[in-house]
């Protein structure tokens, strides 16, 4: 696969595999045990050039592409998937800015977190709002130069780290979501509050918390792009870019647990020959290899999509997503399977990939709302089709089609 990648691709990717080999495979059973964030491992990431590397030049990033984001995400999540989101969710915490911000919102935001020297979170899903974004309570409203914000988000990733936040809130009640609008608010901001840390089953080294909004008074600046209405819009759009990175996360943990599996069941002797001499052991990595590698081709595919400019990038990111981590689940759970009763055990590395595949399944859109998203589009794409194929109906006497 190597040589379908640019050197800048190789660049990137090498970097950030000895970054996790160095840095946070060493570390990646103690992050997870304590929940710790690896503060040590953004350091190497700042040292090695890695951090905020989607950010534009002119912003103190390096314009590098969403290909380049997958493949750091990819090699770090081979190591720690709690790591790899950690680094990923700054890619979704900043492209809302770079997508709407105003130039003045992104030469004051953007370059701390090129540099590293500041994180970012992303505040769209809320108690009752989750799979239905669209649906949100948190409001904004207008009284002179500010908006008062008054509301609650809910699963905020890197919430107890991150220094800005990009939060979305009805400014416009009453329109539903064409009244949602974005912000860009600060961590000191009165009345603005990072609540309760969850308790999560895998990525705990990354802290998942709630925010609250107590009569937050945020200035009128702080509007994404001085626009209100666009914000559902911004959301859509910054997922589309950011959904390629969870798929890489999921693929990274799926390499990552595939090569743990490969050099068991190399060691593993039972029934006087090793476990990887059996056929039904090998059926199982060949079935585990091969949905690995069409994950891989499908990431990286939606990611150059994505740096080619096209503009309808929703199906193959939802595509990417859904597939590499449903990969990801089911080559894990049978990673775990390999390793036998030793892979339920906490003194071995492999349940952890389990617990952290888990949640890539259910965030930036539930893989339900992925098959929904991809569902819609192939309804528009397949529209005028039926046009197409009339013609060839007619060759075909006893064809009815599906109509009464
Ligand atoms: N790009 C641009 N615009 C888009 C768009 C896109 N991809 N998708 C929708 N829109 C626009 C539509 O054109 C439409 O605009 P008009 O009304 O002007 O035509 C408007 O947005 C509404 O679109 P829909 O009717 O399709 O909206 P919907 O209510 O049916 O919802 C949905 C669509 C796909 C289900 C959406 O709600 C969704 O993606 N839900 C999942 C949300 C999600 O991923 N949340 C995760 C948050 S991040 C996280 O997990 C935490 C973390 O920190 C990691």
């Amino acid at each position: 696969m190597k040589e379908l990648l640019s050197p800048q691709n190789i660049d990137y990717m090498e970097r950030a595999r000895e970054v996790a080999e160095k840095h946070v495979r060493p570390a990646a059973a103690e992050l997870d045990r304590t929940g710790e964030y690896g503060w040590d491992i953004l350091e190497a990431l700042k040292s090695y050039g890695l951090t905020g590397i989607w950010i534009p030049k002119e912003y103190g990033g390096q314009s590098a592409g969403v290909l380049d984001l997958c493949l750091v995400v990819e090699q770090l999540s081979r190591a720690c998937g709690g790591v790899g989101v950690a680094y990923a969710v700054n890619a979704l915490g900043s492209f809302p800015i770079i997508l709407g911000g105003t130039e003045e919102q992104k030469q004051k935001y953007l370059p701390p977190i090129a540099a590293g020297d500041q994180l970012i979170a992303f505040g769209l899903s809320e108690k009752a709002s989750g799979s239905d974004a669209g649906s949100l309570r948190t409001t904004a409203l207008k009284h002179g130069d500010h908006y008062v914000v008054n509301g609650a988000k809910k699963w905020n990733t890197n919430g107890g780290v991150a220094s800005v936040f990009t939060v979305y809130a009805l400014t416009e009640p009453d329109k539903g979501m064409r009244g949602i609008s974005a912000f860009i608010v600060e961590r000191d901001t009165p009345g603005f509050v990072v609540g309760k840390r969850e308790e999560t089953m895998g990525i705990r080294t990354v802290p998942v918390n709630e925010l609250e909004f107590h009569d937050c008074r945020v200035p009128a600046d702080a509007l994404m792009g001085h626009t209100e209405g666009g914000g559902f819009r911004n959301a859509m759009m910054t997922l589309d870019r950011a959904r390629p990175g969870v798929a890489a996360q999921g693929l990274g943990l799926a390499q990552g647990a595939f090569e743990w599996a490969m050099r068991y069941v190399s060691e593993r002797r039972q029934f006087g020959q090793t476990v990887l001499s059996f056929q039904a052991i090998q059926f199982m990595l060949a079935d585990m290899a091969t949905q690995i590698e069409a994950a891989r081709h499908l990431v990286y595919t939606s990611a150059r999509l994505i740096d080619a400019g096209a503009t309808n990038i929703s199906k193959l990111a939802a595509m990417a997503k859904v597939f590499a981590t449903d990969t990801a689940m089911r080559v894990t759970t049978d990673a775990v399977q390999l390793f036998g009763g030793y892979g339920y055990c906490r003194d071995y590395p492999i349940e952890k990939y389990m617990r952290d595949a888990k949640i890539t399944q259910i965030y930036e859109g539930t893989n339900q709302v992925q098959r929904l998203v991809i569902g819609r589009a192939l309804t528009r794409e397949y529209k005028g089709i039926s046009k197409e194929l009339d013609v060839r109906i007619e060759h075909f006497p006893e064809f009815e089609g599906g109509g009464e």
